[in-house]
């Protein structure tokens, strides 16, 4: 059995993409992998009840191409070759878990992080588990079939846990901030990231100063709210959250559903909330008080008739 944690991103989704700095987090709602060895045509299935989803290695499906390109980087991390390969992994994965799927909570890269895992348990049983930036590079050889240009933040924090700042290319930095209390409001609309990021990417080439301009401002909310969160200012690093979402929707990110969650939070007393992750749909986040307080704003998302969580952020194994 192994896990990986969710994630959310407090400030500088899409930013990230462009090399700006990410302030983000693991959720303490986690995705668990449990390989099962059985006899059978040697094809590896993967079977996830709460997303409705059971397919074989190598599928015309886009989680079973990341389960093969999963299992051939963990093969080669371990100099495990074909056919030894299928034959050792004859059975199933069985994944258990609360994460929505395509909702901006990391959800494919949890699942990248939780089947690298538990791949190479059950390939090098004997040896030492490989270690997390193993694992990361593997799960983003799946997370590629996902997304076609991650960044990189989902696999650190699934990986990892806790709460750091990202920058692509240099990875996750950990912050010792204590863990934050979150509400996240699911709006139903299930989006694809690598469509959003493709928006930004055609937002760019058509208006270029105008959107590297908006990009940068994200990019900057997210060193911002890294300072306000070291010195314990929640009231500035709320106000930092509610001025990006507006600069996401002025992006084309947000939908109706997205901004009533928001007013919604902010009406029950949230000190910011915003859209988290892609966008388009997807989930937002509101910061609360404490945990009590973030359970009351899911209860203002509940009467208006979309579900929510409390959770917190900054989560560590
Ligand atoms: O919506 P998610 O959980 O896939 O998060 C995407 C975050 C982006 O910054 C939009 C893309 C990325 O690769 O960082």
């Amino acid at each position: 059995m192994t896990w990986a944690f969710g994630k959310a991103i407090l400030l500088g989704e899409h930013a990230v993409v462009y090399g700006y700095p990410a302030l983000a987090g693991a959720i303490d709602c986690r995705l668990r992998a449990h390989f099962i060895a059985e006899p059978g045509d040697g094809a590896l299935r993967l079977r996830v009840p709460a997303w409705n989803l059971d397919v074989k290695r190598a599928d015309e499906h886009v989680v079973g191409t990341a389960l093969d390109a999963i299992v051939r980087a963990v093969g080669a991390a371990l100099n495990i070759r074909e056919p030894h390969l299928s034959e050792s992994l004859s059975g199933r994965i069985d994944i258990d878990t609360e994460l929505p799927a395509a909702a901006g909570l990391g959800s494919s890269a949890a699942l990248s992080v939780a089947l690298s895992r538990v791949l190479s348990g059950a390939l090098a049983p004997a040896r030492l588990p490989l270690d997390n930036d193993q694992i990361a590079a593997i799960a983003n050889c799946g997370e590629r079939r996902f997304h076609d240009n991650p960044s990189g933040v989902d696999v650190a924090l699934a990986t990892r846990g806790g709460l750091g700042v990202f920058v692509r290319g240099q990875g996750l930095e950990p912050l010792s901030a204590p863990p934050l209390a979150l509400a996240v409001g699911l709006s139903g609309q299930e989006r694809r990231t690598a469509d959003l990021v493709g928006r930004v990417a055609q937002a760019r080439s058509q208006a270029p100063t105008r959107t590297d301009a908006q990009l940068a401002i994200l990019g900057a909310a997210a060193r911002s709210g890294r300072a306000a969160l070291e010195r314990g200012d929640l009231a500035e690093l709320g106000r930092l959250m509610a001025r990006a979402h507006a600069t996401l929707a002025e992006l084309g990110l947000s939908t109706s559903v997205l901004d009533r969650l928001v007013a919604e939070a902010e009406r029950a007393g949230a000190l910011g909330a915003k859209l988290t992750g892609a966008g388009g749909g997807g989930a937002v986040i509101a910061l609360a008080r404490d945990k009590d307080h973030a359970q009351a704003i899911c209860d203002t998302w509940h009467r208006s008739g979309h579900p929510g969580f409390a959770c917190s952020l900054g989560a560590r194994p």
